[in-house]
């Protein structure tokens, strides 16, 4: 526990060192749980976000992208059901007076008897070696079917309560369980009590109700008022999708752990509009698009699993998350929901307009059904930035912090050094990065030694160096040291743009 503290720390601390993420207005000590992006942070994210744009909106000739509006009328959040359900059941503990959401609670208990059984899949591992049968394992251990019994009981009494909205059930579950506070260890807990999470704030000057308006908290509202417009303007033929990236806005009530839980933080959802009938053939479709998207970053395919969900958002008949293994541990990352016609139909109900797809081979009107693709950028973010971050050991003893971004994805695409500040050098070097600077983000380093460069180089993550030296003035070759092998190559400046084009390009990452 005490590692992984020490892991997010060092994310947070090494983040505002080197520009990447700063504590929003910290010269007045900062305001919980807003962060601002720094000059390498805005590139990081906006090379996160071009990476999703391109895999849904430009590789998908049946997807489109939006940008809409922040506000929205009220009435969508009534129609949404957000007025009346988007709440988070939350309880606090009297003698630490912190706040949890009580569903959390329950489900970091059912978490810990998890990993029982994966300690004990483990022992199993290692008592058998190569013989061993995890699946006969699994089906015969009696203490893996215990805690596995014992887990379906809890998650059945937290559906079932929750799905009543059954708060002193929700209670009695968290008594029962003897689940205590991290903080105070003790189980003296207030009533479990619904909060809603939408920021409301008063339209114009006047006051009262009837101007109240909301910050949105998802961005899929934007694309389901459109959805009409969208389909008709781009003539889309179902199946079809709607992109868009945009803020959302939740007032949670325990935000914490830096950016993965935030009160304004940015989405990139896709809601791809299907035949009603054929959502779970598309949830399953999607469900695999997207961990293979995950994946293909190369941050370690154990650090990604599926979990399905137990309590459904009030529009959903299927859910899971990608959940990715963060600094924390487990935690969501992304959402694939099956919102069946929800949405469309609480839509046409409020507004009184017909929000249907007339389908030509079926020769029928009908309001199609939804599966919905939600992944939050600055988790997104997080898990790019945790898994790169590496303390590397050297061969003659040494040590150096590097980021190991995925090259497409890294700020600075190289940086361009002259050994020295004299003999023409920095001319050249100057040279070679305005020739490069049209195709890369490139970086001009000519401060301290060439090993420091490197060093602060491996830092930010910046895949190659490029160095200009005394023979570059004799023959137009450059030294080019990558990031991760730390090996250098002589090769021709003319050959450059390619080599660094053929590592960098977003095109391998989309084509895995
Ligand atoms: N439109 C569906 C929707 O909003 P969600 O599971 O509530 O579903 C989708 O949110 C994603 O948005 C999450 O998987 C997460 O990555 C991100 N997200 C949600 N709340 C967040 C928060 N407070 N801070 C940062 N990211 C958040």
């Amino acid at each position: 526990m005490e590692q992984k503290e020490d892991k997010l720390k060092e994310v947070i601390s090494h983040a505002k060192e080197y520009g990447y993420i700063f504590p929003s207005s910290e010269i007045y000590d900062g305001l919980a749980a807003t962060y601002d992006y720094g000059q390498l942070g805005a590139e990081l994210k906006n090379n996160i976000k071009s990476y999703w744009w391109k895999a849904m909106v430009q590789m998908h000739e049946n997807i489109v992208g939006i940008d809409s509006s922040i506000f929205m009328h009220p009435k969508t959040w009534e129609a949404s059901g957000h007025v009346d359900a988007f709440n988070d059941p939350l309880i606090d503990n009297k003698d630490s007076k912190k706040r949890y959401r009580a569903d959390v609670l329950i489900e970091e208990h059912i978490e810990k008897i998890n990993q029982k059984i994966e300690k004990e899949v483990e022992k199993g591992f290692k008592r058998f070696g190569e013989s061993f049968d995890e699946v006969q394992f699994r089906a015969t251990n009696p203490n893996v079917l215990r805690n596995a019994e014992k887990m379906q009981e809890i998650e059945n009494r937290m559906r079932e309560t929750l799905g009543k909205n059954d708060l002193e059930g929700v209670h009695q579950l968290i008594s029962d369980l003897e689940i205590v506070c991290p903080i105070s260890g003790s189980k003296n807990w207030t009533e479990v009590r619904q909060f809603n999470l939408m920021f409301s704030t008063e339209l114009g000057s006047v006051a009262g109700d009837a101007s109240t308006i909301y910050l949105r908290p998802e961005t899929a509202q934007g694309i389901f008022v459109n959805f009409l417009n969208v389909q008709k303007s781009g003539r889309m033929k179902i199946p079809f999708g709607i992109a868009q990236i945009g803020k959302a806005f939740r007032n949670e009530i325990v935000a914490r752990q830096f950016i993965f839980r935030m009160r304004e933080f940015e989405q990139m959802e896709m809601q791809f509009f299907v035949r009603p009938g054929e959502e779970m053939k598309w949830y399953e479709y999607w469900k695999e698009a997207r961990i293979k998207w995950h994946k293909a970053l190369d941050l370690g395919e154990k650090n990604y699993r599926f979990h399905d969900h137990i309590k459904l958002a009030h529009y959903a008949n299927a859910a899971a998350d990608i959940e990715f293994n963060f600094p924390m541990g487990f935690k969501e990352l992304e959402g694939i929901h099956s919102r069946t016609d929800y949405d469309l139909k609480q839509h046409e109900k409020f507004s009184g307009k017909k929000l249907q797809y007339f389908d030509p081979e079926l020769n029928e009107n009908y309001v199609p059904y939804v599966v919905e693709t939600s992944v939050g950028l600055d988790r997104m973010f997080l898990s790019v930035l945790s898994a790169s971050l590496k303390n590397e050991k050297l061969e003659d003893g040494s040590e150096r912090v590097v980021l190991k971004l995925p090259a497409p994805l890294a700020p600075y695409k190289i940086a361009i050094m002259p050994l020295t500040k004299k003999d023409g050098l920095p001319e050249k070097a100057r040279e070679i990065f305005d020739a490069l600077k049209y195709d890369f983000l490139c970086q001009y380093d000519e401060k301290d030694s060439p090993g420091k460069r490197y060093r602060r180089q491996d830092a930010i993550g910046t895949p190659f160096c490029v160095m200009v030296d005394h023979q570059t003035m004799e023959d137009n070759t450059v030294t080019m040291r990558d990031r991760d092998t730390m090996l250098q190559e002589r090769i021709a400046i003319s050959d450059l743009n390619s080599k660094i084009a053929s590592k960098v390009d977003m095109k391998f990452l989309l084509n895995k």
